[in-house]
This record gives C-alpha cells, structure tokens and sequence, in this order.
C-alpha cells in the first residue's frame, strides 16, 4: 500500500516539525513492508523534510514543478532542482493545477519529459467532474488524461496513477466503492494496453480519504493506495488511514 499525503498550502514550520515528528514516533515504525509513505509538503519545508526523513521509510514529493528547465521563469522551481534538493517524487496533473492554473495536456506533457530527465517519480493526477460523472463520460475523460503519459516520450518515466474524482476532493464525498474498483480496473487495462507496462501500474484513489472509509477504500482490489489531503494535516487522523 502506497500512503501518500499532499498538504497543499498549509503549514509552518512549527506544523512541519510537529507532523515530522508524530510521523516518525507513531507512523513510520509500524509501516508494513512492502508499503511506503510519501509526504508532499509545500516546497519551501521540502528540504527540511528531506532531512528529518533520512532512515525512515518515508519519501518526499513535490506538488509540482515548472514546465521549463531553467531560466528566466520567476517564482519556478524545476525538477532538477527537486531532485537536486533529495525529493523523489512530484504531483503532476492535480486537479487544482488543472483548475486554476488552466494545466493542460501540452503543459503537463512537458513536466513529465522533465520530471523523467531529472529521475522524479510521478504521481499522475486524473478525475472527471461531477457532470462528467453524472453524463457517464468519466472513462472518456479519464483516457483524454492519460494520453500524453501513454506516449514513447516518457518510456522511462516511473509513475504511479492517482484517480481523483473531482467532486470528492475535499468535500466529503466519495464515489460508490464498486465504482471506484471499476474505475482503477479500467485505469490498468487502458494504460498496459496503450504501453507495455502491464505489471506495475498503481493506482491511488483520491478524494475525502479519512480514517473513516481508509480500510473499505484500500480494500478493494486495484487499489494500490491513497492520496490524501485533508486528513494528511491531522497526524491522528493519517496514522489511522496508515495503520
Ligand atoms: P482531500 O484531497 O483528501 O482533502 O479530498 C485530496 C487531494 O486533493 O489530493
């Protein structure tokens, strides 16, 4: 199982050291083996978070990075440069970049040709929004998304999956179990059909993840884990997702 948390813009680095620290006590030690945590905090706390998770097994990610590889982008911060700071993982394609960031397939095509040369990991975002789940079109959506991470481009590129329906995230909603099971089996076959992956592609489920629905949600079958935001904030609230 693959626990992945994504603070988003929350934090200080009074919260970052408290998390770290609860983490460390409570949650790491009892990680089974085989899954593993991966905390994505915001990029200014990412370096210190590098350092505090020295012999843990716990990674860390960004929540983004710049669609450039260097140069006169202020306010950007590369792949190479997470890379270069200790980070081994980035967030691509998340549904808040897509939305107010107007992230689209073109942009997002060249963060991961850069993610892949500066040897990040990705998680790949993806969801429909509540009218395309409602028009029955969220498979349609779903393959537009993940066309560009289908291409030989990004042959070597290690990535894990996360479907994110949009209407879940952060609104305490979350998709029928069955749905969701039918939705990551779908994920699998597309993607091992478009490329020749077929046996290591991982699927989290995003989206109002709390200790209350964790054990039905990692459960299902083609759930490989889950990307939490919310509940990721609140170190009691994680390690029952976790534990
Ligand atoms: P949420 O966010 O757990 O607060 O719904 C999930 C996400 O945006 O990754």
């Amino acid at each position: 199982m693959i626990y992945a948390a994504n603070w988003k813009m929350n934090g200080s680095t009074k919260f970052v050291n408290s998390i770290l620290s609860e983490i460390k006590q409570s949650i790491a030690p009892h990680i089974p083996l085989g899954s593993k945590i991966i905390l994505c905090p915001p990029s200014i706390y990412s370096s210190a978070a590098v350092m505090f998770c020295k012999n843990m097994p716990v990674e860390i990610g960004a929540q983004d990075c710049s669609s450039h590889k260097d140069g006169a982008y202020t306010g950007e911060i590369s792949a190479d440069m997470l890379s270069d700071v200790g980070l081994e993982w980035v967030i691509l394609g998340h549904s808040e970049r897509r939305q107010y960031h107007n992230e689209n397939n073109p942009l997002l095509f060249e963060k991961l040709l850069l993610a892949q040369t500066a040897g990040l990991k990705v998680i790949f975002c993806i969801g429909e929004t509540h009218q395309q789940y409602l028009n029955g079109t969220t498979k349609e959506v779903l393959m537009q998304q993940l066309s560009i991470l289908c291409t030989p481009d990004l042959i070597d590129l290690d990535y894990i999956i996360a479907y994110e329906p949009i209407w879940a995230i952060g609104t305490g909603v979350v998709p029928e179990f069955q749905k969701i099971e039918i939705i990551h089996q779908f994920i699998k076959s597309h993607v091992s059909e478009k490329t020749n992956r077929n046996c290591d592609i991982h699927v989290l489920y995003g989206g109002s993840v709390n200790p209350e629905n964790a054990n039905q949600l990692k459960s299902l079958s083609d759930v490989d884990g889950v990307l939490v935001g919310g509940a990721s904030l609140d170190p009691e609230k994680f390690k029952q997702i976790c534990l």
